[in-house]
């Protein structure tokens, strides 16, 4: 436990008991209460509560990855987004000038084959507006420019004659200019690669990017990229976040969802294989559940590297070829299974395995150790559920022994009918059904798989944006776990971020919100009360417990 933690638990404690302090005067002068609480502390009762027992569940969902912890401040880089059909809507792009100076729409002549859709913008002004006309992104609900810092800017141009590009970072309406420096591109038939780094001269936490001209003609612009050159160990990932995750030691990282790894449709779930290699080439997809486009700059690659930068055990949570609406017949499952098996190789491969050598191509020639995987998400329900999910781990025990899989059936009151490692359990409910269900685990079997409380939140109007009746409910249920360690492994509250400009889709509020507000594109982190104090579940619970069970029991 570090001096922060003591000193936060510590502040926590004392405004508690202040707090407890009113109370009872106030109390007092209603009627005198007793209670007795009587502790077990016997060794005989005692469970070693497991290494792996707190960790993280990292979802897509939010903007937690896409304008939150992946650092890409420009919003649909590859002009992706509206489609493949031209021409398609840019937006979040937009132009400098009107529509008599400045013509700009999508076609399909990227250089990048499995994202075709690129940007043709054709100047029209003979005599253009001083400061020129152009194109403009204005990244997720705006980019946070620092004084001093440098950003990176990657992009493709092609310009069949020379002209001169202006590349601008600026407040949202133009006037404040930040950084600024001019590109000249070569007339070519061909694209370009450009690269540079622009240092800020002051600070406007919604700025955009922009790209000028003054010269009459066509540009097209594709994969255009601004990253922040600071970020966590220069793999991607927004420093001030991963501190704050740092901070909570997660002993494991579940990812990449959720249903944001089924989809609403097949077609639209997290593929991996789509989600590797060079960024550029990266065609992105449409997640349909959490309806948001996502560049797939932060892939399956970059999730790996996140677990090992955090010394969290990477938990793949991968599709079993079922969506909310489609399913594929165990009959044909096959393929799905072969892509499941080459994830599985791309991760712990030796570098020179078919798919391992792809993960060293991309800088990490030793194995991601990939020790856990889930099949599927929150399906145990779905028709073909168990077929599939025989198919996987039969494929899977037989190619990796040691992974320890995760079915989506909740073995908490009855048996599994197949063979698991570790079960899923997900709670999202009131406080006081939460507080209640401390007890779940109490007459759990002790001879079948392990449980993963893998989602758990008070939701709703208990929770609202954050508030202790939903912070003392979770401690509870914690304490549950906490007493069950024997059976239940691994836990973690859900969903870890929220990006404040996207709450709209997701009725669960955290209970204690740690905001970090350096950018216009706030980034709230979610956890329970008494994992953001590093107190344990029993002490917190134990702290709370005479101020409001009240409420709770009531
Ligand atoms: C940032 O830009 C906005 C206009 O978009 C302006 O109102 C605001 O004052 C600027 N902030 C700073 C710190 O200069
Ligand atoms: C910051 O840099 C921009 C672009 O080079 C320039 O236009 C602006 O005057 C500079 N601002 C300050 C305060 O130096
Ligand atoms: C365009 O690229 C092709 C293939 O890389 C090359 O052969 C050709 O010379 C290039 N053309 C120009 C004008 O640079």
């Amino acid at each position: 436990m570090g001096f922060k933690e003591v000193s936060s638990a510590t502040i926590f404690c004392l405004l508690l008991l202040f707090c407890l302090g009113c109370r009872c005067l106030a109390s007092e002068l209603v009627t005198s209460q007793a209670a007795t609480l009587n502790v077990d502390a016997s060794p005989q009762s005692a469970r070693k509560i497991p290494e792996t027992l707190f960790g993280i569940f990292f979802e897509e969902i939010n903007h937690a990855g896409a304008g939150g912890i992946w650092a890409e401040l420009v919003s649909n880089r590859g002009f992706e987004a509206g489609g493949p059909h031209t021409p398609s809507n840019i937006d979040p792009w937009s132009i400098i000038g009107d529509d008599s100076s400045v013509f700009v729409a999508t076609d399909r002549t990227s250089c990048f084959s499995r994202n075709i859709v690129a940007l043709r913008m054709e100047v029209l002004c003979d005599d253009c507006p001083t400061g020129g006309v152009g194109i403009y992104n204005p990244g997720f609900w705006g980019m946070n420019i620092e004084d001093g810092k440098a950003y990176n800017l990657v992009m493709y141009v092609k310009s069949p004659e020379t002209t001169d590009l202006t590349v601008s970072l600026t407040s949202s309406d133009g006037l404040q200019n930040l950084a600024s420096t001019t590109i000249t591109v070569s007339g070519t038939s061909n694209w370009t690669k450009v690269e540079q780094k622009l240092v800020a001269n002051g600070t406007n936490r919604t700025s955009r990017l922009q790209i000028t001209t003054n010269k009459k003609g066509v540009v097209w612009f594709d994969q255009v990229s601004l990253m922040p050159e600071d970020t966590y160990k220069g793999h991607g990932f927004r420093t001030e976040l991963i501190s704050m995750l740092l901070d909570l030691k997660p002993r494991f990282l579940r990812f990449p969802g959720g249903c944001f790894v089924e989809g609403d449709w097949l077609r639209n779930a997290f593929r991996w294989r789509e989600s590797i290699g060079p960024w550029e080439e990266r065609p992105g997809h449409f997640g349909d559940v959490w309806h948001y486009w996502t560049d797939d700059g932060l892939g399956y690659y970059e999730f790996l590297q996140l677990a090992e930068d955090l010394g969290a055990a990477p938990i793949w949570v991968f599709n079993n070829g079922v969506s909310h609406n489609d399913e594929v017949d165990t009959a044909a499952i096959a393929p799905f299974v072969k892509d499941v098996l080459d994830s599985l190789e791309f991760a712990r491969g030796s570098a020179d395995s078919t798919w391992g050598s792809v993960r060293a191509a991309m800088g990490h020639p030793e194995p991601f150790p990939v020790k856990y995987v889930a099949i599927g998400n929150e399906d145990c329900g779905k028709k073909i559920y168990r077929g599939n999910y025989l198919k996987f781990y039969n494929a899977i025990r037989q190619a990796y022994p040691d992974i320890q899989m995760i079915s989506n059936c909740d073995g908490s009151s009855r048996p599994l009918d197949h063979p698991a490692d570790l079960y899923d359990f997900h709670v999202y409910t009131d406080s006081k059904t939460l507080f209640n269900m401390r007890s779940t685990f109490d007459s759990t079997s002790r001879s079948g798989p392990k449980a993963f409380v893998s989602e758990y939140a008070v939701w709703r109007s208990d929770a609202g944006r954050g508030s202790l009746l939903a912070s003392l409910a979770e401690a509870a249920f914690l304490t549950g776990l906490e007493k069950n360690s024997d059976i239940v492994q691994m836990a973690s509250y859900a969903p870890l971020f929220v990006n404040d400009n996207d709450r709209t889709l997701v009725f669960m509020g955290g209970t204690l919100m740690l905001s970090s507000s350096t950018r216009g594109n706030i980034m709230e982190l979610l956890v329970t009360g008494c994992r953001h104090f590093s107190v344990s579940p029993a002490v917190l619970w134990f702290i709370l417990l005479q101020s409001i069970p009240a409420t709770l029991v009531r």
